[in-house]
Order: structure tokens, then sequence, then C-alpha cells
């Protein structure tokens, strides 16, 4: 695994082309790619190099991602497959167990880059993890064209806490 990276110094906004929302039918109000942020653009960048490194034998649907820690620090991940197919790990979340086990468990962004030409939607389950890692902004990165951006409060609006648990506790 390469060395972590720092991110590029937030807040400066780059503009992309439009919308390249193609291939998984209708998107959240939200979802936007335009003026996408420095450190949100060497996001997607670090997703899509990500993906070469994808071990995707099974499915041949390679997935890159990186997350951008609040400290402002870079981990990337790609999906890894296994014969027994229940035991495959996405992309998504082997960057954000990568960032935990290095001692970040704040992560603010995540970008994603599924094969070209497709604009990856995270799956369920990858969408809990990064709720449980304070994620807000995902980045939706395409080999074709500019990345869009939308909220993790849009993919996942309802979810399961820790503090569903605390209260249930409470309760007995
Ligand atoms: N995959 C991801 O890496 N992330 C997702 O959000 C959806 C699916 C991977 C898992 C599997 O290796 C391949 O894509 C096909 O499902």
């Amino acid at each position: 695994m390469s060395a972590p990276k720092r991110a590029a110094r937030p807040g400066r906004v780059v503009k992309t082309q439009r919308s390249v929302a193609r291939g998984d039918g209708a998107k959240p109000s939200s979802f936007r790619s335009v003026g996408l942020r420095v450190d949100h653009a060497r996001l997607a960048r670090a997703a899509a190099r990500a993906r070469r490194r994808a071990y995707a034998p099974y499915s041949r649907f390679p997935v890159g991602a990186a997350v951008l820690t609040t400290d402002g620090m870079i981990y990337t991940g790609c999906n890894v497959e296994n014969a027994s197919y229940g035991l495959t790990l996405c992309a998504e979340r082997v960057a954000i167990h990568t960032a935990v086990a290095q001692g970040r468990r704040r992560v603010t962004a995540l970008a994603v880059a599924g094969p070209a030409g497709a604009t990856l939607m995270p799956c369920g389950a990858c969408r809990q993890v990064m709720d449980e890692f304070g994620v807000q902004t995902v980045i939706l990165a395409s080999a074709r064209g500019a990345p869009a951006i939308v909220s993790l409060s849009d993919l996942l609006p309802w979810p399961f806490t820790g503090r569903s648990i605390r209260r249930r506790h409470a309760g007995l």
C-alpha cells in the first residue's frame, strides 16, 4: 500500500464540465457535478487510481475509493473479491477501514470510482459504514467526464446509528 497523502487546502473551487450522471437512473435532487473543490477533485483522482488495484476476477467490475479525514489525510481502497463470493469487500469499506486502522475515525468525504463509463452509486452497506465514520460528502467519480457530488444524507436519509442503540438500552 502506498503512503497516505495529505490533501490540498480545502475550500478552493475548480470548475468542471457539466454532468456525466449516466447509467443509474434517477439521481437525488442535490446531485451536482460543477464547482468541485480542489481537495474533492484530488480525492476523485485518488479513487480512480485505487481502482487499478481492484481484485475483481469474478465480477470484472473494478472499483476504487478514497476518503478524506478531518486532519486532511487521504486513504484509498479497492474492491477485493473472493471465490466464496459473499466474502467480497467493497472499495468504500476497504478505504474507510484502512483510515480507521491508521487511527483516523473522522472522515468528511469519500470518492468512489467504478468501471469506465459508469457512475457507481455506493451499495447500502457502504452507506451505513460511511455514516458510522461521519462522511458528509460523496463524490461519484467517472472515468469519462466530471465527478458528481451528493450528500450522504440524501443517500441514507434514515441511518441506524449508535445513538439508536444507547436509547434502546436506556429503556431497559
Ligand atoms: N462494489 C464496490 O466495491 N462498491 C459498491 O458500492 C458496490 C459494489 C464491488 C463489489 C464487487 O466486487 C463488485 O463491485 C460487483 O458487485
